[in-house]
């Protein structure tokens, strides 16, 4: 078998044709675009648009097979130790039903926990419950936040605002908005000592006492894989929903940090987002080389990333459903993958994660795209859209939404000569468009799980570690020497500090 470098520089080594000559070839379309049928319906992944093509893909699956990416994806899914440096194992599956039968009964465990709780808040065990204040930041927050923009319009049964930042600006407009005699408050946190969620918490309790709530502690109900810090912080056991310790912050929307979703839409459509994941989790565990859509996905991103050199790719949800998962996918891929060495902790050979960036179309078009269409530098583009509209006015503004979405791809790849060099487009561009029929909460749980498994397929193929996260922890820990003053920063910093009265 040729070495790793051996591949590496046969795939940099290989033609390099346009868009425009691969779409020569007869079975372009039929080769790179698949469609799952999914237990909320089909989603089409089209990457025919990108520079994959047979050669490349052979390149990369001789590459999967000299990184062992089936040995790896197999230890992933039994669960066992694939986070070397904590000696932990990877187990977000498990909370969909899939890997170590130990931990899949675990989860379920803490799954009927939670679904307990949630309809005893519905049948009014609580009192009255009208808003859910969750606190929680990073992956105790993103997921959720997501998962109920994109399902919790039609109304839901709990009014619920995410709170993530430690200004006391975000706090503030979640208190404007409810009422605190009927709104419990959701304290999410894995390690359950993230100084902004712990300090966003005592303030929402402060704001609970000083408006009557007689019992603040007991409108709380904590979120953690540490739940005996929870317990020690005050929260009554009874309202503690652990989940364990093998699930990575970024991968957590799955276990009791989905609770406002449980609690806002309902348990079934909180079963139906895992259900959906699981289906992914499924095509990915089962399909080898690139009809695995994830792996596909990660070849293209190594494709330029590694060997074209971008150093971004951008995703636009064509969905204002989904305008939060560019945010999303930012902590997702770049805290999974933006590392500088590999498993063994060597230096790596080549870029890691590319910055992941993007918007919301059509308004990324009258901000962003100019670049993408003209600038110097190529950023490979993902679409995203649902051919069902979220909405129920005029057809015509789903259909242009469409249209403008498969325009933008189809103008990126075909560019256009004009005499006039400001008017012309180098075209040549690639992008890839994920197409959901309809985005509901199996859908949307498909989507996501899709997301994780490409960013854990990338990782193999560069040989990284992506499930810790040690780049968070040097700026932590100036913040609280910062607190503490119990240190001397740079001139810079002092003066910051001077200016901003906080110290010096
Ligand atoms: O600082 C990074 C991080 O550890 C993320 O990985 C995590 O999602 C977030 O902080 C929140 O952590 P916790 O859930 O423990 O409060």
């Amino acid at each position: 078998m040729a070495s790793v470098a051996e591949i590496w520089m046969r795939l940099a080594a290989l033609p390099r044709p346009s868009l425009a000559d691969l779409f020569g070839g007869a079975d372009r379309v039929e080769s790179l675009c698949a469609s799952l049928d999914l237990p909320g319906g089909p989603i089409r992944f089209d990457w025919s648009k990108t520079h994959l093509d047979r050669a490349t893909i052979a390149a990369f699956d001789s590459l999967a097979a000299a990184m062992d990416f089936a040995g790896h994806r197999r230890a992933f899914f039994a669960g066992d130790v694939v986070n070397a440096t904590e000696q932990r194992p990877a187990e977000h599956p498990a909370q969909r039903g899939i890997g170590r039968p130990d931990s899949v009964e675990e989860a379920q465990t803490y799954h009927e926990r939670m679904q307990m709780l949630v309809e005893a808040i519905h049948l009014g065990a609580l009192g009255e419950v009208r808003h859910l204040i969750h606190i929680g930041i990073g992956g105790s927050a993103l997921g959720p936040a997501l998962a109920l923009d994109a399902l919790a319009r039609d109304g839901s049964v709990v009014d619920v605002h995410v709170v993530s930042n430690i200004d006391g600006c975000a706090l503030e407009s979640a208190f404007a908005a409810c009422d605190p005699a009927t709104t419990l408050i959701a304290v999410a946190s894995k390690t359950f000592t993230t100084t902004e969620t712990l300090t966003n918490a005592a303030s929402a309790l402060e704001w609970l006492s000083q408006n009557g709530v007689r019992d603040p502690y007991g409108r709380v109900v904590a979120l953690t894989a540490a739940p005996d810090k929870a317990v020690e912080w005050g929260v009554d056991e009874t309202r503690i929903l652990p989940f364990q310790e093998s699930v990575g912050g970024r991968y957590s929307l799955w276990s009791s940090i989905g609770f406002p979703i449980a609690l806002a839409l309902g348990w079934d459509e909180f079963a139906a987002l895992l259900e959906g994941a699981a289906a992914m989790d499924r095509h990915f565990a089962e399909t080898d080389g690139a009809a695995n859509l994830p792996l596909r996905a990660a070849y293209a991103d190594q494709l330029y990333a590694r060997l074209r050199g971008c150093q971004t790719r951008a995703v636009f949800a064509y969905d204002e459903r989904l305008r939060l998962l560019p945010s999303y996918l930012q902590q997702l891929e770049m805290e999974s993958n933006g590392k500088s060495v590999t498993v063994d902790g060597q230096p790596v050979d080549g870029p890691t994660a590319p910055i992941t960036w993007g918007g919301v179309g059509t308004d990324a078009q009258h901000a962003v795209f100019q670049l993408l269409h003209q600038g110097t530098v190529v950023v490979p583009v993902e679409f995203i859209a649902a051919i069902q509209p979220g909405d129920t006015l005029d057809p015509a503004h789903h259909r242009a939404l469409l249209a403008n979405c498969f325009a933008q791809g189809a103008a990126l790849m075909a560019g256009r000569h004009n005499d006039d060099p400001a008017r012309s487009y180098p075209g040549d561009r690639p992008s890839a468009t994920i197409l959901v029929d309809d985005l509901n909460p199996a859908t949307l749980g498909a989507l996501i799980a899709f997301h994780e498994h490409r960013t854990f397929a990338n990782a193999v193929l560069m040989g990284i570690n992506p499930f810790d996260q040690f780049g968070v922890e040097l700026g932590k820990e100036i913040a609280r020497q910062i607190e503490q003053g119990s240190a001397s920063f740079d001139p810079s910093t002092q003066a910051l500090l001077k200016a901003a009265g906080i110290a010096g």
